[in-house]
């Protein structure tokens, strides 16, 4: 989008200046493949968006832009591995193009320079940073626990997959916001209602990360469509298909699910045909208009945020809700 252009264009340099050891290349090769697939970047632009509108110093929020970068692709190397996905921005995972203990350390020596580039900040912006990055990065874990306990059980329900989205990728956002306010210096009440702003608005990201993981192309999304019902997956639209469907068709659904339905080659149409007849896609549209409005309820509460940037994060709000890729 074009408002991001000059951020991104910022971003994406600081992060080519950024120098990863050259050796041993087998622990960092894969580290610099993953990150020059690219990606969205949209956590470091929200870091570099917060700062900005508090008048921050944009060579001190490349900091935590820089960092939540590479702890969100981090968690995209090892969670690859858990979903068994093959492909990542439209090229083999890493644990696929190398292999699996490759995925694990590479994306373990990730966490740590996220850390690494943190030291960087002056000192009391440091500590609040790592404060809110520990909190974040923790729930982050327990976010995926949960996704992968959902897998294997057939009592999950909606409030428990909100929570487990919050978890797993929303507060991340939340936390980019949070950590730009406060490298910008602003106040505590404002820096809460951005961090709100993007935890709600995070909720609303994944549920669409959802609606494309079944709706979908590989060429725009660059994954394998699917993998979430071959998963089992407990997402919205299949949480909320077994709400609407007939006891017989949601019996179905819920065999498929099961175990006896991983053996079924048809698995995904299948699932999608009763996504249709329960008509859940719109009900997932919903879903997300409501945390979008949740979200601008918190943007509306921060103070002395004038019309520009206001505009600016609605803007980023839409992006994120109704992006194909
Ligand atoms: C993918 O995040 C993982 C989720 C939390 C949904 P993005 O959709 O931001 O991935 P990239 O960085 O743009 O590839
Ligand atoms: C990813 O959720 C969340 C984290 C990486 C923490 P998904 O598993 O839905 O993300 P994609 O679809 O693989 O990008
Ligand atoms: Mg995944
Ligand atoms: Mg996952
Ligand atoms: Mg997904």
């Amino acid at each position: 989008m074009e408002i991001f252009k000059h951020d991104l264009e910022y971003f994406n340099q600081r992060l080519i200046d950024y120098k990863l050891p050259s050796s041993p290349l087998g622990l960092y090769e894969p580290v610099r493949y993953l990150l020059n697939l690219g990606g969205k970047r949209i956590r470091p632009l929200l870091v570099l968006a917060a700062s900005r509108v508090f008048d921050g110093d944009q060579d001190q929020a490349i900091y935590p832009a820089l960092a939540v970068e590479m702890f969100h692709n981090f968690s995209l190397m090892h969670d690859d591995i858990m979903d068994a996905a093959d492909l990542r921005r439209g090229e083999p995972t890493v644990h696929t193009k190398y292999n699996v203990n490759t995925a694990i350390l590479s994306g373990d020596v990730m966490l740590i320079h996220a850390y690494k580039i943190l030291m960087n900040l002056p000192s009391d912006s440091k500590l609040q940073c790592v404060e809110i990055f520990n909190k974040m990065a923790e729930e982050v874990c327990v976010g995926q626990q949960m996704d992968m306990d959902f897998e294997q059980s057939s009592s999950v329900s909606i409030m428990d997959y909100l929570k487990m989205i919050e978890l797993k990728t929303s507060v991340l956002i939340g936390a980019a916001l949070e950590m730009g306010a406060v490298v910008a210096g602003a106040k505590t009440q404002d820096s809460y209602h951005l961090y709100q702003f993007g935890k709600n608005v995070g909720i609303a990201f994944q549920v669409q990360d959802d609606i494309l993981d079944t709706y979908g192309t590989t060429a725009a999304v660059g994954k394998v469509i699917g993998g979430d019902i071959m998963n089992n997956k407990k997402t919205y639209l299949y949480l909320k298909a077994c709400e609407l469907l007939s006891d017989s068709d949601g019996a179905r659904l819920r065999k498929l699910f099961g175990d006896e339905g991983d053996h079924q080659t048809d698995k995904v149409d299948q699932v999608k045909q009763l996504y249709k007849a329960a008509g859940v896609r719109i009900y997932a549209e919903e879903l997300k208009q409501e945390y979008k409005n949740l979200a601008l309820s918190h943007l509306q509460a921060v103070s002395g945020l004038a019309p520009k940037g206001k505009a600016y994060f609605e803007q980023f709000a839409d992006y994120l809700i109704k992006r194909d890729v």
